[in-house]
């Protein structure tokens, strides 16, 4: 049997966190007087935390001293801490668990390929922490998505060609970025927004077994 690499986002792939980073940087926004929107909301999903402060910055034409900003960051941080602080594994995305049983199953290379600092934390919280047979996220990597060093960097610890790998992602930086790796790109969410992925799904619930079987065969 075939055997590929099946790289998974994080937040708002397999846990339910994406709706914490935008209440997160709304009330940052908010607080420095800037206007947040979902349509914003979208640019900033997969991107680091310093770039997207950097975007909120921009759009408000704020310019602040570096203390200033390392002290934003902490502050966005902390507010996300505590929302993730009491998560548990209900917070897993719907028929994530059947796909990961399936890969594990099927013997297939399974690796997470997030931005966050709080990634390993996250995972560990939801006890899916010991699935991965490699984790890359915002500690391991100097480039953020777009750029497809996150995922590269998982194939190669995965041992599996680029071209082999597979990348779940609900942001559209980071199906650029799977793009860019030469990855079949699957986009988690909604369509006009993910229109670039090669494959679009609402949710896993839409992905069956069939789907994934035939990814590995290819
Ligand atoms: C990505 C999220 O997974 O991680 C972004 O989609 C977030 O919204 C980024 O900014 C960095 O996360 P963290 O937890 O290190 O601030
Ligand atoms: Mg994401």
């Amino acid at each position: 049997m075939n055997k590929r690499g099946f790289i998974f986002d994080l937040d708002g792939v397999i846990v339910d966190t994406a709706k914490y980073h935008f209440l997160a940087w709304k009330k940052l926004a908010n607080d420095v007087g800037i206007d947040f929107t979902e349509t914003q909301n979208e640019q900033l999903k997969g991107v680091s935390r310093v770039k997207s402060l950097e975007k909120i910055l921009n759009w408000g034409n704020i310019t602040v001293s570096e203390e200033k900003f390392h002290q934003l960051m902490d502050q966005k941080n902390q507010d996300y801490l505590s929302y993730i602080d009491t998560m548990t594994a209900n917070e897993i995305l719907v028929d994530v668990p059947r796909i990961l049983q399936h890969l594990k199953q099927e013997n297939q290379g399974v690796a997470l390929g997030s931005a966050s600092k709080n990634a390993r934390a996250i995972l560990k919280k939801v006890a899916l922490y010991e699935t991965f047979d490699a984790i890359v996220d915002g500690t391991n990597v100097s480039k953020a998505k777009p750029d497809p060093e996150v995922f590269l960097i998982a194939a190669k610890e995965l041992n599996i060609a680029p071209e082999q790998c597979v990348v779940f992602e609900d942001s559209i930086a980071g199906i650029q970025a799977a793009n860019s790796a030469n990855m079949i790109s699957i986009g988690i969410g909604e369509e006009d927004v993910l229109s670039e992925a090669n494959f679009v799904f609402k949710d896993f619930s839409e992905i069956s077994t069939d789907f994934i079987n035939k990814l590995i065969n290819k």
